[in-house]
């Protein structure tokens, strides 16, 4: 079996000033220094990359943006280009969360767009997916799952996508408290891998890590890592306290 280093990474969304954020960074370097066989990674809020990039340098944890502009600079105020934020010191960004499909009108054409911009500026990117509790009282999970991993990843090919997360977040799990089963996170997962292998081949599809997000928190983030198709998780609240997020760090202890 191909191994996956596990990753687990952390969204704050919109949560913290530039003084808090950099407070909970030095809390956590210092809880996750013995960190070993996880990649750690943190996206704050745009304001906190470059100074938490300062704080970061040597340590066990990488940055990464909640989003990017597909453009490389331009009239396009209030955006950030995949180059800026590469100079800021991320190596990691999200496309596509739930959050930006829902209220900022983001959908797979512009995800793929996104993502293009991610890769050739050699960031890695963790494209978020997932269906609404509607569409799986509907029976549509994998349909909006194929469709997502379709249109987003459209016109790219298995040798440009060797760095991609793919993060499966339904969205009824999402802040809600409500986390899928371990086993519907894996039938999730398992489905994403075969359609990643239908689509660009077996070694990608052994390789690509595939995040579950919805409510992880120290409590059940073994559970699910046990999972063989889980290979780490996105995590919004229990990751805004360094003592929570040195928890699902050290998940293996
Ligand atoms: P949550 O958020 O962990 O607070 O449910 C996950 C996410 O939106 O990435």
């Amino acid at each position: 079996m191909t191994e996956r280093t596990p990753l687990i990474a952390g969204n704050w969304k919109m949560h913290k000033t530039v003084a808090e954020a950099l407070d909970t960074t030095r809390t956590l370097i210092a809880l996750t220094e013995d960190v070993t066989g996880v990649d750690l990674m943190i996206a704050p809020p745009s304001v906190s990359l470059a100074p938490m990039a300062e704080l970061l340098t040597g340590s066990r944890i990488a940055l990464g943006a909640q989003n990017l502009h597909w453009e490389q600079q331009g009239a396009y105020t209030g955006e950030l280009s995949a180059q800026m934020l590469a100079s800021a010191g991320c190596s990691y960004v999200l496309i596509g969360h739930s959050e930006r499909r829902q209220y900022f009108g983001e959908t797979d054409e512009t995800v793929n767009k996104r993502l293009k911009a991610a890769l050739a500026a050699d960031l890695i990117p963790v494209v978020c997916i997932g269906e609404t509790d509607a569409q799986r009282e509907a029976g549509e999970t994998f349909s909006v799952l194929d469709n997502q991993v379709i249109n987003g990843l459209d016109g790219l090919f298995s040798d440009d996508l060797g760095s991609l997360v793919i993060a499966y977040e339904p969205v009824w799990a999402i802040g809600t408290g409500k986390t899928a089963s371990d086993e519907q996170a894996q039938e999730a997962h398992r489905y994403i891998r075969e359609l990643m292998d239908r689509q660009f081949g077996k070694a990608l599809a052994n390789t690509v890590r595939i995040l579950y997000g919805g409510s992880v928190k120290p409590s059940n983030v073994k559970a699910l890592m046990a999972m063989p198709d889980v290979d780490g998780a996105l995590v919004g609240g229990a990751s805004l306290a360094a003592e929570s997020f040195s928890q699902l760090a050290h998940y293996q202890a």
